[in-house]
Parts: C-alpha cells; sequence; structure tokens
C-alpha cells in the first residue's frame, strides 16, 4: 500500500488517482481491524495466563498450608474442617470464618446444634433416589418433606433398560446380581462420582421408600452435640483423604497426630457433622452387625420409645451413637468425599455384591470408618397389608419389570383400618429396630387436615348416600 501512496501523486487521472485512495483507504481499514484483533488477542492470551497463575498459587497455598479454621489453630480443629477445593472457597465463605474466630467453643457447639437441625439435617445437600414409575414414594417423600421441614433433592434411580453389561464394571461372581440390584447399585455410584468429581462436603442419600419422624431437624440437632462428644470420646482423628492436596493425606503428610485430651474436637457450624472423621454414617440401616457394637455412646432422646433391645441390653428413651459394624439396606446415610471415593473404587473392581454388601465388606475389614444409630432415624415403609397393593407388587422395586393393577375382586380388609387410622403406611415389617415416636407419614391426615383419622371415612365413597 505504501507503492499505491507513492503512484497516487505522480500525476495519474484524478478518477484513477480517487480509486487509488479508496483502495488505500479499505486497506487502511483493514490495518485498523488487524490492529484490534491483535490487541484482543493479547488480553486474552494474559488473562488465561493470569488465572492460571492465581490458581497455581491457590494451590500451593491455600490447600497445602494449614487452613484457616473456625475458633483457633489447634491441630485438632484443623483436622476436622472441611475443606472444599480453592474454587469454592472463592463463594464468599472468608467473611463468615473471620467472624467465626471470634467464637467460643460454646458458640460454636450452638450453631453447629442449629445448622445440624436446618432443612438439609446439617449435610451439604439431601439426594433422593426413586424410579421413574413410583410416583406413589415421590407423594410420600414430598408429604413427609413438607411436614418435616427437610429440603430433598430428586436423584433419578437407574432403571431396568439403563442397565447394559458392557457398562458394568467386571464381577468374580458372574451371574449374582438381579438387573435391579444393579440398577440400584448404579443409582447410587451415580452420586459417589458426582461427589468424588466435584469433591462435594458430605451429602445424605435416601432411597425412595424412607420414612421418619415428624420431629426429625430436632432429633438431629439434639444429636449433634452427642455425636461430638462420641468421636472425642473414641479419640477419633481425620480419615486418609487422597484427593489432590489435602492435608488430611497420610499418604504425603504422614498419619494424623495421635488424639490429645488437651484439644478435643470441637464443633464446627461448616460441617456440623465433622465428615473429616468418617466415610460413612448410617442413619436409616434395616439391621447392622454385631462387630464394634461396644463402641457406643448412649443419650437421652424423648423420641424414641423405650424398651429396645440393643444386643442383650434393654433401653430406655436414649439412641445409641455406635461404630459401624456394617449395615443392611441403604435407606438413609450419609457419606464423605473419601467414602464415596473407596466405595467407587470397590465397586469398579469387582462388583460382586449389591451395595449394602459392599459396603460392609469394607466396614468389616474397617476400611470404610463408619459409624451409625440404633435405633435409625429413619425407617422403610411399606403399605399396610390388605388394601391390594402386595398384589401390585408395590412393596420392593428390586424385583423391577411390569407390574398388574390390583385385581377388581382383590381380598382387602385393610381399608378398615385406614378408616381408623387415617393412613396406609407403616414400617417395613421385618424391620425390628424401627421406633417412632411419631412417624411423619402416620400423622399426615392429622397434620395436613387437621381431623380426627376417623373423619378420614366421612371423605370416602359411600354407597348409602352414594357420594
Ligand atoms: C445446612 O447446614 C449445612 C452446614 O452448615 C450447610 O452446608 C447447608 O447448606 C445448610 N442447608 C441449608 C438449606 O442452608
Ligand atoms: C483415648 O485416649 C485416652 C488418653 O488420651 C485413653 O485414656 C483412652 O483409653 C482412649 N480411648 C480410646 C477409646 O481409645
Amino acid at each position: 500500500m505504501l507503492m499505491g501512496e507513492q503512484t497516487g501523486t505522480t500525476g495519474h487521472s484524478w478518477s484513477s488517482i480517487s480509486a487509488i485512495i479508496a483502495h488505500w483507504r479499505s486497506y487502511r481499514h483493514i490495518h485498523r481491524i488487524a490492529l484490534v484483533i491483535f490487541v484482543l488477542l493479547t488480553i486474552f492470551v494474559l488473562e488465561r495466563y493470569r488465572t492460571a497463575l492465581a490458581s497455581t498459587f491457590q494451590t500451593s497455598s491455600e490447600t497445602r498450608d494449614p487452613i484457616a479454621v473456625p475458633g483457633g489453630n489447634s491441630a485438632a480443629q484443623q483436622e476436622n474442617h472441611y475443606e472444599p477445593y480453592p474454587e469454592a472457597t472463592n463463594q464468599g465463605g472468608g467473611g463468615k470464618h473471620e467472624e467465626e474466630t471470634q467464637l467460643t467453643p460454646e458458640q460454636l457447639l450452638e450453631l453447629s446444634q442449629t445448622n445440624a437441625g436446618n432443612s438439609t439435617l446439617g449435610f451439604h445437600a439431601i439426594k433422593y433416589i426413586n424410579m421413574k414409575a413410583r410416583y406413589d414414594r415421590e407423594d410420600a417423600m414430598a408429604l413427609q418433606a413438607y411436614m418435616s421441614g427437610l429440603d430433598i433433592e430428586d436423584y433419578p434411580a437407574v432403571e431396568a433398560d439403563m442397565i447394559d453389561p458392557v457398562g458394568m464394571p467386571p464381577t468374580h461372581r458372574p451371574g449374582k446380581l438381579k438387573t435391579g440390584e444393579k440398577g440400584c447399585w448404579r443409582a447410587h455410584a451415580n452420586i459417589w462420582s458426582e461427589m468424588t468429581r466435584h469433591r462435594l462436603p458430605p451429602i445424605l442419600i435416601l432411597e425412595s421408600d424412607a420414612a421418619w419422624d415428624l420431629n426429625i431437624r430436632a432429633i438431629m440437632s439434639r444429636l449433634n452435640s452427642h455425636f461430638i462428644s462420641f468421636l472425642n470420646q473414641i479419640n477419633s482423628t481425620a480419615v486418609h483423604d487422597p484427593s489432590f492436596g489435602s492435608p488430611n493425606n497420610h499418604k504425603v503428610h504422614g498419619p494424623p497426630p495421635p488424639y490429645s485430651p488437651d484439644k478435643p474436637i470441637v464443633a464446627n457450624p461448616d460441617d456440623p457433622w465433622l465428615s473429616a472423621h468418617w466415610d460413612l454414617f448410617s442413619v436409616g440401616q434395616c439391621f447392622e452387625y454385631t462387630q464394634d457394637h461396644e463402641i457406643k455412646l448412649v443419650y437421652d432422646d424423648e423420641s424414641v420409645p423405650e424398651g429396645n433391645d440393643y444386643w442383650g441390653q434393654k433401653m430406655g428413651k436414649e439412641r445409641v451413637i455406635r461404630k459401624s459394624g456394617g449395615i443392611t439396606c441403604t435407606t438413609a446415610y450419609a457419606i464423605s468425599h473419601t467414602g464415596a471415593a473407596k466405595l467407587l473404587l470397590r465397586s469398579a473392581l469387582d462388583l460382586d455384591n449389591p451395595v449394602d454388601l459392599l459396603m460392609r465388606r469394607l466396614v468389616m475389614s474397617r476400611d470404610l470408618v463408619s459409624y451409625s444409630l440404633f435405633p435409625p432415624v429413619v425407617a422403610q415403609w411399606e403399605y399396610i397389608g390388605g388394601i391390594g397393593m402386595g398384589e401390585r407388587g408395590a412393596q420392593s422395586d428390586i424385583n423391577g419389570g411390569k407390574h398388574k393393577d390390583t385385581p377388581e375382586n382383590a381380598h382387602m380388609p385393610g381399608w378398615k383400618d385406614v378408616k381408623d387410622t387415617g393412613s396406609i403406611w407403616t414400617t417395613k415389617g421385618h424391620h425390628r429396630d424401627v421406633a417412632f415416636d411419631k412417624m411423619a407419614l402416620k400423622e399426615a391426615w392429622t397434620e395436613i387436615i387437621g381431623e380426627e383419622p376417623k373423619k378420614f371415612e366421612e371423605s370416602l365413597y359411600n354407597p348409602e348416600t352414594g357420594n
């Protein structure tokens, strides 16, 4: 274009000069565009480097160094603080921690108890696994959550048609698991996978037929201080945390210092259940094995009816926090990301058992640090007998498949009980450890309609009046 400029000044006809000027202008235009693109590119590249540099900084200074802990700097406090990835820390948590530095252990405990009774029971979230077709269970869950003040997220179950052997882990016992059992395991595994991918704080997982007490928030809040006492009583230290950059990685930083009574584990309102100390915390098994049952703390709980039998010991209005001996049923359990990673790995290596037995194996070998409650706070519900639901196969999902409707001539003496109680739900018969004061589903009629159960009869079809 410099050439164009020169020729333009050496006596050509006017039109050709103006054409050359236009030519030159359009070139200058391109020049400007090029300049703008260049500047934008430079900014973009610098920005990329800046972000990369910043995250390198965060990884080295925030993840590896001792972390800021509410209430002080003792080693015991550091190890039970839940520490999200640096990215997650940026979501405005900083100010809160500074405030909490001023709080006494008593104030921290009070806050911790409050959070343990919040709408997610002190966990990051409550996830509810349900099969697509089970609208009935979805409704029962909704009613319970509504009355007891829980905030529950749906998590899709893995349906039979989503199971293809090609996507299942290897097993040394081919043919042992039913498709329903594989689907059940996979739904849990999907949550574990999500937890490990994002290193999420502890989550409470509920299965579709979970039932609980109307006052579950108060029950969990009361439990909280005793749970912390229990961890102190058993001299708990943080479990090995293999996630990238964790200060609790025993392979990198050595085993944690032994528990010292001078530095008791203190409450942490951000993580009321002190999830660095466990992999799994079952609040809703249907049976528990004997191993480690004597490692326990018993506390008074008004919401527990008296008369339970704890390994030969008659219990009053009391609940037991114990080291788990392995559970059956995964109706309600909390899991930390360390637990999620362990279970994901174990089942990826060999899917040789249903989900609860996989857990039990790891508990019995003491690879999965696990605690539980007796009686559990969550149980399974089923329909009362004689209302036609057994005929539909509605009491279990494990066998899968299509179901037939209740036949018209079904024998249904159960409706008489429904008229008396206002409830079609009861706790699952063969679970002997269930002990509710006010089972939310049984209370639903009285709570929601505000009438005695007898009144339910008035809302039914009456052949005499034809209404
Ligand atoms: C309940 O408390 C926990 C722990 O502090 C917190 O992570 C969770 O977000 C709280 N739930 C709600 C709904 O605020
Ligand atoms: C906990 O440690 C104390 C000493 O610090 C010891 O006396 C006690 O037996 C330990 N308890 C357990 C359950 O290990």
